[in-house]
């Protein structure tokens, strides 16, 4: 559906894009992760050729957008929808003269195109305010009328730039929930900037993370949260579950270690229960495991458990655990204790 190749985009001798390349697949939720400057809002600004690469090509919808005439990418910048942090609208214009705007110069009646326009803001739940002007609106609101116009024009693909930043967590999850039923009900490619791994746990099924211009992990939602790689996809992954916090202050205030007890982390993903592991891990070492902190979250529906742990038994025991916990298809990692011996 969308393939980037090679993408280099260079502003005079700032890459903002380097190298860069990625496939989205129809019907993804695709997430780009980053902070700051990693050059997210250039690479997708590059998808409608809003940015032309400097170096490489874009394959939109089966064509090669660099390669159109002026007049042939109008048009096909049409199926590629795209909503921004501060909405963009129209402030002169009513809710539904904004949405109305894109599709003004289309073939449809006049009547035809307030229909669509009204059964728009009806998708987006804002139908009451038609007549209403941008200012007069929440930024929620606002932003489902930015979603109503982005539809407009029938668009196979819609691109979000940090779409749920200005929102409060709330409005949040209601815009997200939103472009998750714009995906799967009028089976719409979604490509989403953020720098909140939240967002990307909540609708995307794939993610990218990209640093200084270049992506530097991808993978599935699931992998990136359960088995991140680089220091900063862990870092990602660490802030949005608080784990690596919530870890430092285990190690700093909770525990006073015994002599025969270890602090550890356990990772585990699917439906791996720990409880019957955890029992085990007793029945057959002697090892016994005192939760002390942990979470459990459904990414794209598969759940992903991280917990805290303290273990006791005997030290070579300790040592067995890790294997037995791997042949139980979980990820144990020894982080405090019995000096240098684990
Ligand atoms: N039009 C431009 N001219 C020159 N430099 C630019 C231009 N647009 C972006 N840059 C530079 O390219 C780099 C990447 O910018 P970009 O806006 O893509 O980052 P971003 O990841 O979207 O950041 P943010 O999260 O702050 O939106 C930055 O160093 C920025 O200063
Ligand atoms: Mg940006």
């Amino acid at each position: 559906m969308i393939e980037l190749k090679n993408i280099t985009v260079d502003f005079d001798h700032v890459i903002a894009v380097d190298d860069v390349d990625i496939t989205i697949e129809k019907g993804d939720v695709y997430g780009i992760v980053g902070f700051s400057g990693a050059g997210k809002s250039t690479l997708v600004r590059t998808i409608n050729l809003l940015q032309r690469p400097t170096v490489g090509e874009v394959h939109v919808l089966g064509e090669n957008l660099m390669e159109l005439s002026p007049k042939a990418l109008r048009e096909k910048r049409k199926e590629i929808g795209m909503i921004f942090q501060n909405f963009n609208l129209l402030s002169h214009r009513t809710v539904l003269d904004n949405v109305l705007y894109p599709i003004r110069k289309s073939a449809l009646s006049k009547e035809e195109k307030r229909t669509k326009a009204l059964r728009l803001l009806k998708l987006v739940g804002i139908e009451e305010k038609a007549d209403h002007y941008p200012n007069q609106l929440s930024g929620g609101q606002q932003q489902r009328c930015a979603i109503a116009r982005s539809l407009a024009s029938d668009p196979s693909i819609l691109l979000c730039d940090e779409a749920t930043s200005a929102l409060d967590p709330k409005t949040t999850k209601q815009i997200l929930k939103l472009l998750k039923t714009v995906n799967e009900e009028l089976g719409i490619t979604i490509v989403i900037i953020t720098h909140q791994m939240e967002v990307v746990k909540e609708i995307c099924n794939k993610c990218a993370i990209m640093q200084e211009g270049k992506i530097i992990e991808r993978g599935s939602t699931l992998e990136i949260f359960s088995q991140p790689k680089t220091p900063l996809a862990k870092e990602f992954v660490e802030t949005s579950t608080d784990y690596g916090e919530t870890l430092e202050k285990v190690r700093k205030n909770l525990i006073r270690l015994k002599e025969n007890e270890v602090l550890a982390t356990i990772r585990y993903v699917g439906e791996s229960a720990t409880e019957p592991t955890i029992h085990q891990l007793y029945e057959t070492l002697g090892v016994t495991t005192n939760i002390l902190a942990g979470n459990i979250e459904l990414i794209t529906g598969t759940p992903v458990g991280n917990l805290i742990v303290s273990l006791e038994g005997k030290r070579e025991n300790l040592k067995a655990a890790k294997e037995f916990m791997a042949s139980k298809g979980a990820n144990l990692n020894i982080v405090g204790g019995i000096h240098g011996v684990l």
